[in-house]
């Protein structure tokens, strides 16, 4: 098999990068390890920034997301007993949306079914070749067969564990990594969420999230250490925890029922440099980790998505390289500030079992300085909204 582009990863940023190319006339296959309704099983993301939503737009895949989707207009602190509104709108003129990464990831592959583009799910053994030279492929197997794709360029768009990153260790990859002591056990329920905007609560008893999924389905989370199991924690128990984490009234109106889904997430920051290692890229999770609580981790992989494809359109029609050149300086100017701001906000938000006290201390004064002070707010609302492309 020969194409212009293999794309290993079937996630947000492969769906993503994979319509931007077939619009643009550029071949390209996709390849996943697993299938379509095991990707669709996993919870995750909810917030999209404007850009997120913008690219949804241009791939033309946005139709269901303008229909479903809601628009936030800010979110809630809650700290010391007490409620604060960022109010992202009146600051910024921004608003986020409120879309399931399910909805999104499930709108990109029915995009792509439609445009008959190539999709390889249930691939074993993924592995990217050659890629320092000029003639890159990727193998794979299938009912005990080994497969070749020969290409120009391979994305590596397969998260975190994937093979792509893998496949450039010692060739001159640095990584920078910040492992949290605690991870945010989630919870997704049909049950109307307890406020139309988002809260994150910072508690003694550790950070809560009152996130949602639509007007009847709610997305919840709890900090829980890191020895907790999934299995341990009955609905009764998280929804008796969650309560005790958030304001009393906001408490007393949440209604709760059986759980849809519960997983806990370990929390982490974590960047490889560079993205690029001659013909194969690292884009989204595959280069890059955010700890959930700024909502980053699917709009950074948008926006890498967003500088590859130019670059890739620049090379192919233009018959030049400098935006290819140009990708991981430019996508990790835009990575390290939201891994910034994760990083802060989780600092802010959490209880860190080391800190004490005095860590609760002073984070309650950063809460009460954020309350009283516009031009921090605006700091955090123009962060949380997203910085431009
Ligand atoms: P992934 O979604 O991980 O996709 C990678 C794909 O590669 C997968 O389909 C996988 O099957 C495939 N793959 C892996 N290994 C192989 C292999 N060996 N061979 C072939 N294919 C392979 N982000 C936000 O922006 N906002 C939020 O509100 C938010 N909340 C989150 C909440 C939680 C609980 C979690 C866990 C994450 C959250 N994120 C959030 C982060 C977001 O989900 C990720 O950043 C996003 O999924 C990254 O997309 P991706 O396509 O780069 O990677
Ligand atoms: C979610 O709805 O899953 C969600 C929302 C906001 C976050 C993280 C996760 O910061």
């Amino acid at each position: 098999m020969r194409t212009q582009v293999v794309i290993i990863g079937s996630g947000p940023s492969g769906l993503m990068l994979g319509a931007l190319l077939s619009k643009s006339g550029i071949d390209n296959i996709i390849i996943d390890r697993v299938d379509r309704d095991y990707i669709l099983g996993r919870i995750r993301a909810g917030v999209l920034e404007v850009g997120a939503i913008g690219l949804m737009d241009r791939i033309g895949a946005g139709e269901r997301m303008h229909r479903e989707g809601l628009l936030h207009d800010g979110f809630s602190l809650s700290f010391s007993g007490r409620r604060h509104r960022i109010a992202l709108k009146e600051l910024t003129g921004t608003s986020v949306m409120v879309y399931g990464q399910t909805e999104l990831t499930r709108d990109l592959m029915d995009h792509r079914e439609q445009s008959g583009a190539k999709t390889i799910y249930n691939a074993g053994n993924v592995t990217p070749h050659e890629f320092d030279g000029e003639k890159p492929y990727v193998t794979y197997e299938r009912d005990g067969v080994t497969h070749r794709i020969d290409c120009d360029f391979i994305a590596g768009c397969d998260g975190y564990h994937g093979p792509s990153r893998a496949a450039v260790q010692g060739k001159g990859l640095q990584t920078y990594e910040k492992v949290y002591p605690f991870g945010w056990l989630g919870v997704l329920a049909d049950v109307p969420p307890v406020h139309h905007e988002l809260i994150y609560a910072n508690h003694a008893r550790g950070f809560a999230l009152c996130s949602q999924r639509s007007p009847t389905r709610s997305r919840y989370y709890v900090q829980v250490p890191l020895t907790d199991k999934v299995e341990e924690w009955s609905d009764d128990a998280f929804w008796d925890e969650i309560r005790r984490r958030l304001p009393e009234d906001v408490a007393q109106s949440m209604v709760t029922g059986p759980s849809i889904e519960k997983s806990i997430a370990p929390l982490r920051s974590f960047v490889a440099e560079p993205l690029r290692f001659g013909r194969l890229f690292l884009v989204g999770d595959a280069g890059h980790i955010v700890p959930p609580t700024g909502a980053k981790g699917l709009n950074l992989a948008a926006s890498d998505v967003h500088y590859l494809f130019a670059g890739l359109e620049e090379f192919y029609g233009e018959k030049s390289k400098a935006g290819i050149d140009a990708y991981s300086a430019r996508a990790l100017r835009r990575i390290w500030k939201a891994e910034r701001f994760s990083w802060s906000m989780t600092m802010l938000m959490h209880r860190f079992p080391d800190d004490g006290e005095f860590g609760q201390k002073v984070q309650e004064a950063e809460l009460d300085y954020l309350a009283s002070s516009v031009p921090a707010q605006t700091a955090m609302a123009e962060n949380y909204v997203g910085l431009p492309y």
